[in-house]
């Protein structure tokens, strides 16, 4: 498989070391759709690239978040793509989602031109995780082996979504708890925060701890001193709560290791991500350290817990299905109440 991307600046990205991934898992497959869809792969990575390229460079990003928050919510079935209608209950507006999640329409585009070359035959969910993975291998990061074979959900659950996806003030305990009850360990969490690497957070996640936080009158104390005044700036305390900053000071839309080592000069964006490094005692100090000292190990490292993670529960076989519409349930008529916030549009 040797992937062959030119970039609008004329840089030559080849996918030529593949890590990870080397065994299958579970019932999902490399070569899933190797006969039915030969070209699915070049289909995504094209419209992804050319998204990333031309017109949003924090698409990549978006689009690893959806397959993360689609598959911490009854596993990777796509249902964080489904509409608000009057059947289902649309994930789009769970907490974590609303005004927050997007990328749908980039999806859109590429079901529309996959379904084109191959009608009916690849999941809505595969798609996203494909997507994922072209997102982190175009922004400068690792390729892997992606497996496929999931099928779509006929379900969508707000509430789930409100209990399991990760908040971003939550203690690191909880973070954990979160993932072990996805089959996730320490590592994993350490590893997949790292995707924190590119893209942006609103001021309203992380400005508690910018001024009085904690109640103790002063922020907080495992922010960078430089680093304050700029995000104290940024989000003023009573400012604009959308206003985005980068999660990674350093090289804000590539894909590379210095989210661990702002961690450890306190230039963590989040308290979640801050907490992985100024926890007193915790055992994921010692991964941060490693994936800051050496790309390759975070790399080889973030590969396996996204094949780990993009395993998480899927359907196979002949559970759910193929959605024709990534939006909708195949023959679901009702009505949609969707109401599309500004957050959604792919532009922003
Ligand atoms: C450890 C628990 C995690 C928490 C608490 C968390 C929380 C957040 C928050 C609050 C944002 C900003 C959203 C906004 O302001 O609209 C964000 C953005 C993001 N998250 Fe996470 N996250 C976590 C783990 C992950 C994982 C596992 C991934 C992927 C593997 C991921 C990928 C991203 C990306 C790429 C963005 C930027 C999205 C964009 O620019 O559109 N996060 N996360
Ligand atoms: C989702 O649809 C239901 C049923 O039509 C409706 O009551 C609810 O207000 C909608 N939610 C949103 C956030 O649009
Ligand atoms: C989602 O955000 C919109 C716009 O800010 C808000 O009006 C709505 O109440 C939010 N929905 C939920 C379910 O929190
Ligand atoms: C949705 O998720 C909630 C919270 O996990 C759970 O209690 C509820 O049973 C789920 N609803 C459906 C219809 O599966
Ligand atoms: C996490 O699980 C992976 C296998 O999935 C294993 O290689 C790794 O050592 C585990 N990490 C910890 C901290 O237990
Ligand atoms: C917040 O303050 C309480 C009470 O002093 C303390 O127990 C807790 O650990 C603090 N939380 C953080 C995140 O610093
Ligand atoms: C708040 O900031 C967002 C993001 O920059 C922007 O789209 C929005 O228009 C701003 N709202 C106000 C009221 O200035
Ligand atoms: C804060 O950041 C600067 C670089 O901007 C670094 O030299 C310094 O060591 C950092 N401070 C701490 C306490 O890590
Ligand atoms: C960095 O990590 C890679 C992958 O785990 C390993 O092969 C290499 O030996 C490590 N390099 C150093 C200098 O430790």
């Amino acid at each position: 498989m040797g992937f062959l991307i030119i970039s609008k600046v004329g840089a030559v990205f080849l996918c030529a070391f593949l890590v990870g991934g080397s065994v299958a898992f579970g019932q999902l497959s490399p070569s899933f759709y190797d006969e039915t869809c030969p070209l699915l792969a070049s289909i995504v990575r094209g419209i992804v690239a050319r998204v990333l390229f031309t017109t949003d460079p924090r698409i990549g990003a978006s689009l690893i978040r959806l397959h993360f928050h689609d598959c911490f919510v009854n596993g990777c079935d796509g249902s964080i793509l489904l509409d608000n209608t009057t059947t289902i209950d649309s994930e789009k507006f769970a907490f974590a989602n609303n005004n927050s999640a997007r990328g749908f329409e980039v999806i859109d585009d590429i079901k529309a031109a996959v379904e084109e070359a191959c009608p009916g035959v690849v999941s809505c969910a595969d798609i996203l995780t494909i997507a994922a993975t072209e997102s982190v291998y175009l922004s400068g990061g690792p390729c892997w082996t992606v497996l496929l074979g999931r099928r779509d959900s006929l379900t969508a659950n707000r509430s789930a979504a409100n209990e399991f996806i990760p908040g971003p003030n939550e203690p690191l305990e909880e973070l954990r708890r979160k993932f072990t009850i996805q089959g996730l360990n320490t590592s994993d969490l350490v590893s997949l925060s790292g995707a924190h690497t590119f893209g942006r957070a609103q001021c309203l996640t992380f400005r508690t701890r910018l001024f009085n936080f904690n109640q103790t009158g002063a922020p907080d104390p495992t922010i960078n001193t430089t680093y304050l005044p700029q995000l104290q700036q940024l989000c003023p305390e009573n400012g604009n709560a959308s206003v985005l900053a980068n999660l990674d000071p350093t090289t804000p839309d590539g894909f590379d290791n210095n989210y661990f080592s702002n961690l450890q000069i306190l230039k963590g964006l989040l308290k979640s991500d801050q907490v992985l490094f100024s926890d007193e005692g915790a055992d994921t100090v010692e991964f941060v350290n490693k994936f800051s000292a050496n790309q390759s190990s975070f790399f080889e490292s973030f590969a396996d817990s996204m094949i780990k993670m993009g395993n998480i529960s899927p359907l196979t076989g002949s559970d759910g299905e193929i959605r024709a519409n990534c939006r909708r349930i195949n023959g679901d008529s009702s009505t949609s109440t969707e109401t599309n916030y500004g957050g959604f549009v792919a532009t922003m």
